[in-house]
């Protein structure tokens, strides 16, 4: 059904082919076929991630930095291999720097623990953004408590643009590390993170980005940004659950303290004393995701074989087609109307409740996500409670754009 037209206006990117690689794209839901919409909470899986996942889980398992035997060497070297991957995928300069985690909550946990037991003292402050998600406010809430520290926010105007005069303003002595979203995950702003760790760098504090809404969809180099630390989760970048990356630079991650204690991350351990692993394994306590960590090195693989270019390409076209019919429809708000946007659609329509609107899409087989999407410091700002929300990527087509706009035509005409 989706994905003939489309090919008129994409000029050699092949959705229909792409689409193939994914099995659940092609699904119904009640009978119609699914329309997935909810790529900002996680994201399809192709194929070759799937296979690589049960083919390990079948002929290969066997528990990494633990054994002699063939198993475990053999998959110890493919969890090294994907840290490689994943290396060479955001130009660390060094694989030390990769660090596992269950994912991006994890890993700002980690920072926000260790670096805040390695470097903030009573009275210091963590700047933040008004539109980060709860996973990149509640550590550092935690931490600040803690320690007895203060967290200052940058606001947004009503675009959603973070505000970066205001942001120069809260900058001093005191503020010991920075950390912002790069994409805002309820309203698709991206921000302009290399502006933010310049001016950040400039006072001398380092700068932790919230990956998980922009790993999927730009080709990340952090040695470019120079941020100090950059996290993500891998499902949300068409790997598996339950695995995540904190990439940081080696000087803070040699001086923090481990986050979690346990098994691999120790050198010597006595009733008295323990001493620490080397980096990555440090913070890396515990048996690993080591399966999940191989499959979300095939996840970049096979989106490196997309091709970054076409990815952002497509979902810039997406985007401004879907931009252009939404706001079409009277009575239909779009909250995130930054200049510089991802396909994320966070909308109102007229009076009706996100709730009844997120129900009623999903009997027509679209998948949206309805609520406060975690982020409620940034719903107080607009002074409503959430939103609906549609969040594309590049496998997306405008035939499901169009099903999904007639689709917010019929809910609006039950409910007049
Ligand atoms: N953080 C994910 C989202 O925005 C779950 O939907």
């Amino acid at each position: 059904m989706f994905g003939i037209k489309g090919k008129q206006k994409d000029s050699g990117f092949e959705v229909k082919k792409i689409r193939k690689d994914f099995p659940i794209l092609s699904r119904k839901i009640y009978g119609k076929p699914l329309v997935y919409f909810d790529n900002g909470a996680t994201t399809q899986k192709p194929q070759v991630v799937i296979d690589i996942i049960n083919e390990l889980h079948a002929k290969e398992n066997s528990n990494v930095h633990r054994g002699v035997h063939y198993l475990s060497g053999h998959l110890t070297g493919m969890y090294e291999v994907a840290r490689n991957t994943i290396q060479a995928f955001l130009n660390a300069k060094e694989n030390h720097e990769i660090i596992f985690t269950s994912g991006v909550t994890a890993s700002i946990n980690l920072v926000a623990f260790s670096f805040g037991e390695a470097y903030v003292h009573e009275g210091d402050e963590v700047i933040i953004s008004e539109m980060e998600h709860h996973s990149n406010l509640v550590p550092w809430q935690l931490m600040c408590e803690r320690k007895g520290a203060h967290l200052r926010v940058i606001p947004f105007n009503e675009k959603g643009e973070l505000l970066l005069d205001e942001f120069k303003k809260l900058l001093n002595e005191k503020t010991k590390i920075v950390s912002v979203t790069h994409v805002s995950n309820s309203l698709g702003t991206v921000n302009p993170i290399k502006e933010i760790i310049d001016i950040a760098h400039a006072h001398n504090v380092p700068v932790m980005i919230d990956g998980a809404q922009a790993i999927q969809h730009e080709k990340i180099d952090v040695q470019e940004l120079d941020c100090d630390f950059y996290a993500f989760s891998g499902h949300k970048v068409y790997g598996p659950t339950g695995i995540g990356v904190l990439y940081g630079k080696e000087k803070w991650l040699n001086d923090m303290p481990p986050y979690l204690g346990g098994g691999d991350m120790i050198d010597r351990v006595t009733i008295e004393k323990t001493t620490y692993n080397e980096l990555p394994f440090k913070f890396e306590a515990g048996t690993p995701n080591y399966i999940g960590a191989v499959g979300l090195g095939k996840a970049i693989d096979y989106l490196l074989g997309v091709g970054f270019d076409e990815i952002r390409a497509r979902e810039k076209k997406l985007l401004d087609y879907a931009t252009e019919k939404l706001s079409k429809i009277e009575g239909l708000k779009i909250y995130g109307t930054a200049d510089h946007k991802v396909a994320t659609f966070s909308f109102l329509l007229d009076d009706i409740s996100p709730y009844d609107v997120g129900v009623l899409l999903d009997q027509m087989g679209i998948a949206v996500r309805t609520g406060h999407h975690c982020t409620q410091p940034l719903w107080d700002h607009y002074g409503t409670e959430g939103s609906a929300r549609a969040s594309l990527v590049f496998y997306n087509t405008f035939e499901e754009i169009d099903y999904f706009c007639e689709g917010i035509e019929k809910i609006k005409k039950m409910f007049s």
